[in-house]
């Protein structure tokens, strides 16, 4: 694990520079060909049916997808109803190494931002898993990224993302509204075509409350967490 370790705010760590600039070009090449079996798709808003200006795909058990009945997770993808490629072993190893969790992530949501794309102030809050953090990979052109607090009215700062960035929000600042006010086009040729890649990593299931027998009771075990009711 490279880069330089920046304490943002509490629940908010910025990792600059994590993946060298090798490492940036072996995820970039492993992400275009598995987006040649999950083919990027351009989702719609709930109600609206409004087109995102970002492109996606996922990979991993669960992929985050958007349409007009809702925002929800989905075994597979959209429009060739295949299941997901499974998340590249180095991201995997990412995850592991900062996220500080119990258990590895389900989804590898990637966004890909080209001609002007950007997107609007939300929360991640369609996993169960909410004590698990959100990790995020920037590849390609910088972004001024925006994070604020847990109610939209919050205070943001914002932040410029460099391609082999990595940002970890959770705890405290896992609800934190974020989101992409602008790419700055040309800053990078990581990109064959140019443009920014975003490959935000999450939980969505959490641990089984399963106990072994000298565990306890089941009754002493917290509820479970409830699931957002999606992106605000
Ligand atoms: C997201 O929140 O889904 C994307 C954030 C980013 O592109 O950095
Ligand atoms: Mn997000």
């Amino acid at each position: 694990m490279h880069g330089t370790r920046l304490d943002v705010a509490p629940g908010i760590v910025l990792w600059r520079e994590a993946l060298d600039r090798l490492d940036q070009t072996q995820l970039t090449a492993e992400v275009l060909a598995l987006a040649e079996e999950a083919p990027f798709y351009r989702p719609t808003m709930p109600r609206s049916g409004k087109p995102f200006s970002v492109e996606e795909t996922n990979f991993g058990a669960l992929g985050w997808i958007s349409d007009p009945s809702g925002y929800r997770y989905s075994p597979l993808h959209p429009v060739t109803g295949r299941v997901w490629p499974a998340i590249p072993k180095r991201l995997i190893e990412l995850w592991g190494q900062t996220a500080g969790y119990c258990m590895p992530p389900e989804c590898c949501l990637v966004n890909l931002y080209r001609r002007g794309a950007r997107m609007g102030l939300h929360q991640d809050r369609d996993e169960a898993a909410m004590d698990a953090p959100v990790l995020s990979v920037s590849l390609g052109d910088d972004a001024l990224f925006r994070i604020g607090g847990a109610s939209r009215k919050d205070r943001t700062r914002t932040i410029r993302l460099q391609s082999g960035d990595v940002v970890i929000f959770g705890g405290p600042a896992r609800l934190a509204f974020h989101g992409i006010d602008r790419v700055m086009e040309g800053t990078s040729s990581l990109l064959p075509t140019g443009g920014r890649l975003n490959l935000t990593l999450r939980r969505v299931t959490p641990p089984s409350n399963k106990k072994t027998p000298d565990q306890g009771a089941d009754r002493a075990s917290p509820a479970p967490l409830r699931a957002g009711a999606g992106r605000g």
